[in-house]
């Protein structure tokens, strides 16, 4: 054939070189998608996964949270792990599917406020140690009634499932929890995106817990202030304003309801019979027949149809935010600031998920420059700033409108606390370090920094009109004795008196001087400001 040139393979040539993939080799080829990109991160993501199941773990358990990180350092660029918790445990037969097989867990399939989702995190764990040092991890789980069951495993990566090395159940120790090890290659630095750093950010987001770190520079306590859990999350139905057509066809095909109407109405948040029917009439398809008679050529009729008609939103009390005494507790707690605002806006939807969002402003004191501390689900997002709908939404707040001098982002020493909790936090990769930027979420997010700064904006035009006045205060005094003795020598007067009745005048008329301050003041600032502006344009 003319279109055919040298070396020429057939589909039956091609074919012998085509083959599944497992979701243990996918991952193990491409596990920078998991965020183990280098090798500082990596120490950083292994204690995140174990440090945030820990804590699911323990609210789930409705448990006050004690966890213990230790990590030391065993060879070059080589460290061992060890994370404990206090939590419910977990039960023998599933020891090695939760270590053992990537994408196993109990969160991917509901819809609830959660740290984790896919059941990724701690076998991915397990697979980047075993793949850069080759050493199996060691897990202890007790549920609680005297007996430890001891583990160390690998991943058989073809098969995706757990290589049991070692298995014993141990007797006379009482507790509950769960402590892995793991050995695996890293470098331990304490920057800004350091373990350490997650650890502090963990407790302000978690002031309700206790989290000890051994680090390679020593120990550091994070000690509880708060001695109740947050309430907890409820998991709820999806709603049908997020579900798309492969999702519908499946959950249609899978129903137990006797009738597409009752499908609509039991599978469905906040569906009832009357916009059930409403979808029926306007797909043009019977509502009473059962959903195995539903045609092929119908499901995009009836998945249009939720498109035509008004849905309600799907209920927004089933998350858990951390309320503003929370916040408050945790960013007093660890950042020791002079002033501290709050703001807590009410659950808003994106594609049919609930979520909800936070702001704190803690100023000053021993905070010494910006930062902006990122959460969803009280977990800290240290990786990936300005790909986040967090950071991207606070710098594109006119942070001058609020006397604060920024170009993009404030100057000031504050830190800007922002918390996004959701049935389903839009992560933008699987190494969920950055929040999508849904334009609902990054309103909502405007919103709550805008309140912030204004509360903080009002405490510091307060301060500085208080200094502005001590100030004047102290220039009428310096005049009073001076004049006075003036007085004294054109009249005669005795000065003691005179002064005496200057201070009288200075204070039965203060007020009037605060207000005259206060529009001074404000003067000042803006004046200031106006400078600054017109010294950056040039
Ligand atoms: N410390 C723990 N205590 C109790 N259960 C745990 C613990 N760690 C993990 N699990 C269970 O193992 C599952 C898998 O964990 P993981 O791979 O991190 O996935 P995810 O957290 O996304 O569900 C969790 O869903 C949870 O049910
Ligand atoms: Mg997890």
């Amino acid at each position: 054939m003319a279109d055919q040139v040298a070396g020429v393979k057939s589909a039956e040539e091609l074919a012998k070189t085509q083959k599944g993939v497992s979701v243990s080799e996918f991952f193990e080829k491409n596990r920078h998608l998991l965020g183990y990109d280098n090798k500082i991160k990596a120490l950083l993501i292994i204690v995140k996964e174990g440090v945030d199941n820990a804590l699911d773990a323990c609210e789930e358990a409705r448990i006050l949270p004690d966890i213990y990180v230790k990590m030391e350092e065993v060879g070059t660029e080589k460290y061992k792990i060890v994370i404990r918790d206090n939590g419910p445990g977990i039960v023998k037969q599933n020891i090695p599917k939760v270590f053992g097989s990537l994408l196993y867990g109990s969160k991917f399939h509901r819809l609830r406020q959660n740290r984790g989702a896919q059941g990724l995190g701690i076998s991915c764990a397990v697979m980047y140690s075993q793949l850069t040092t080759g050493e199996p991890v060691e897990i202890l789980s007790s549920v609680g009634d005297g007996k430890t069951h001891r583990y160390k495993m690998k991943i058989d990566v073809k098969n995706n499932i757990a290589q049991v090395l070692e298995e014993e159940t141990l007797t006379g120790k009482e507790w509950h929890g769960v402590q892995i090890t793991f050995v695996c290659e890293g470098v331990y630095r304490e920057h800004k995106q350091s373990v350490l750093e997650y650890i502090k950010q963990t407790a302000i987001a978690n002031p309700f817990s206790n989290i000890v770190f051994e680090g390679p520079t020593g120990r550091f306590d994070f000690k509880r202030t708060v001695n109740e859990l947050p309430k907890e999350p409820k998991e709820i139905p999806p709603h049908i304003e997020g579900v798309e057509y492969g999702v519908f066809e499946r959950m249609l095909r899978a129903t137990s309801a006797r009738s597409v109407a009752s499908f609509l109405t039991t599978e469905f948040s906040r569906l009832g019979k009357t916009t059930a029917d409403e979808i029926c009439k306007v797909a043009g398809i019977d509502g009473k027949i059962s959903p195995r008679r539903v045609e092929d050529k119908d499901i995009g009729k009836l998945v249009q149809a939720t498109k035509q008609v008004k849905l309600i939103a799907p209920p927004t009390d089933v998350l858990s935010p951390l309320g503003d005494k929370l916040i408050e507790e945790g960013l007093k707690k660890e950042l020791n600031p002079e002033f501290i605002a709050t703001v807590s806006r009410s659950p808003a939807v994106y594609r049919g998920f609930p979520f909800q969002v936070e702001v704190g402003i803690a100023y000053g004191q021993s905070i010494t420059e910006f930062k902006i501390i990122r959460l969803a689900n009280r977990v800290p997002l240290l990786y990936q700033q300005g790909d986040c709908a967090i950071t991207k939404s606070s710098m594109e707040i006119d942070w001058k409108r609020y006397k604060f001098q920024s170009d993009k982002l404030p100057t000031e020493p504050m830190v800007l606390f922002v918390h996004i909790c959701s049935v389903w936090v839009p992560f933008t990769s699987e190494s969920k370090e950055a929040i999508a930027s849904y334009p609902e979420i990054m309103k909502e997010i405007k919103l709550a920094i805008q309140e912030a700064a204004r509360k903080v904006s009002l405490y510091l035009s307060g301060i500085r009109k208080a200094e502005y006045q001590a100030e004047r205060m102290k220039t009428f005094e310096k005049y009073a004795e001076e004049t006075a003795k003036a007085l004294e020598d054109l009249t005669g007067e005795n000065a003691k008196k005179i002064k005496q009745l200057i201070d009288k005048v200075v204070s039965e008329r203060s007020g009037e001087f605060q207000d005259m301050g206060e529009e001074d003041a404000e003067e000042k600032t803006k004046k200031t400001k106006d400078d600054e502006d017109g010294g950056e344009d040039e």
